[in-house]
């Protein structure tokens, strides 16, 4: 007779937030580059960092009506969620004023550091991998995760965060982030690359529980579902 092993329900917050920050620093260890964009295992730094202004422009200047409102981008103070490397964390320093940007992973921050020394008006903090308490408490006009929330396993630590954000957004002001919005059946609250899935009435009611007004999203049942 074979039983089939129980997944673990649940695990404390604190362990959580510690296998994140081993097991990513552990990826930047190996392969920074290949675990932050996996298409490639040989990212050179033109390939890098042009595959980060291409999805910015994506994201962003294409949605730049909506994210600046009638503030000139060069004056926004944009705030960015899992830096990783600092691939998009670049591109949105040549269209943004003030870039902050955190990452759970001290070896992640070690090489956007390292990548970004030519960026002035780019501040990067290691975090606790749960909230945005290292920031300093200024007032951000727009805030962007992406390729980030679908490699966390807790909706309570994406809540955490969305909560935290909306401490320091000013009012109106956008967060544009990616989840993973394709169910993933082996996931376990100690997988740190498949993050827990959300379909669309769980981001909504997050957001509202967060104090945010739910805009606009596309992609739901996708890995990419954009908020
Ligand atoms: C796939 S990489 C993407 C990096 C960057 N967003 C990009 O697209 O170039 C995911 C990043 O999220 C970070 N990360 C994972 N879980 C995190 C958490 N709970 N809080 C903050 N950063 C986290 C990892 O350390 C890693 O640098």
């Amino acid at each position: 007779m074979l039983r089939r092993i129980l997944k673990p329900k649940s695990l404390p917050l604190n362990e959580q937030l510690q296998r994140m920050q081993r097991d990513w620093d552990q990826r930047a260890r190996e392969n920074a580059r290949h675990f932050v964009d996996t298409s490639r295992t040989d990212w050179t730094d033109q390939d890098f960092f042009a595959s980060g202004e291409q999805a910015i422009a994506e994201q962003i200047l294409t949605d730049q009506e909506n994210i600046c409102q009638d503030l000139d981008p060069a004056q926004m103070r944009v705030l960015e969620i899992g830096c990783g490397a600092g691939r998009l964390t670049r591109a949105l320093s040549k269209v943004f004023g003030e870039v902050h940007a955190v990452d759970v992973s001290g070896e992640m921050v070690a090489r956007a550091r390292a990548a970004l020394h030519d960026r002035p008006n780019v501040m990067l903090y290691q975090n606790n991998g749960c909230d945005l308490a290292v920031v300093p408490p200024l007032v951000f006009d727009f805030a962007y995760s992406s390729h980030v929330f679908q490699h966390i396993p807790s909706r309570e630590i994406i809540e955490l965060y969305v909560r935290d954000v909306h401490r320091l957004l000013r009012p109106g002001a956008l967060f544009k982030f990616q989840v993973q919005g394709t169910p993933i059946e082996d996931s376990s609250p100690d997988d740190t690359w498949h993050g827990v899935c959300f379909n669309q009435e769980q981001v909504t009611a997050m957001a509202q529980r967060c104090g945010f007004e739910h805009r606009h999203s596309s992609g739901q049942g996708r890995v990419y579902f954009w908020q």
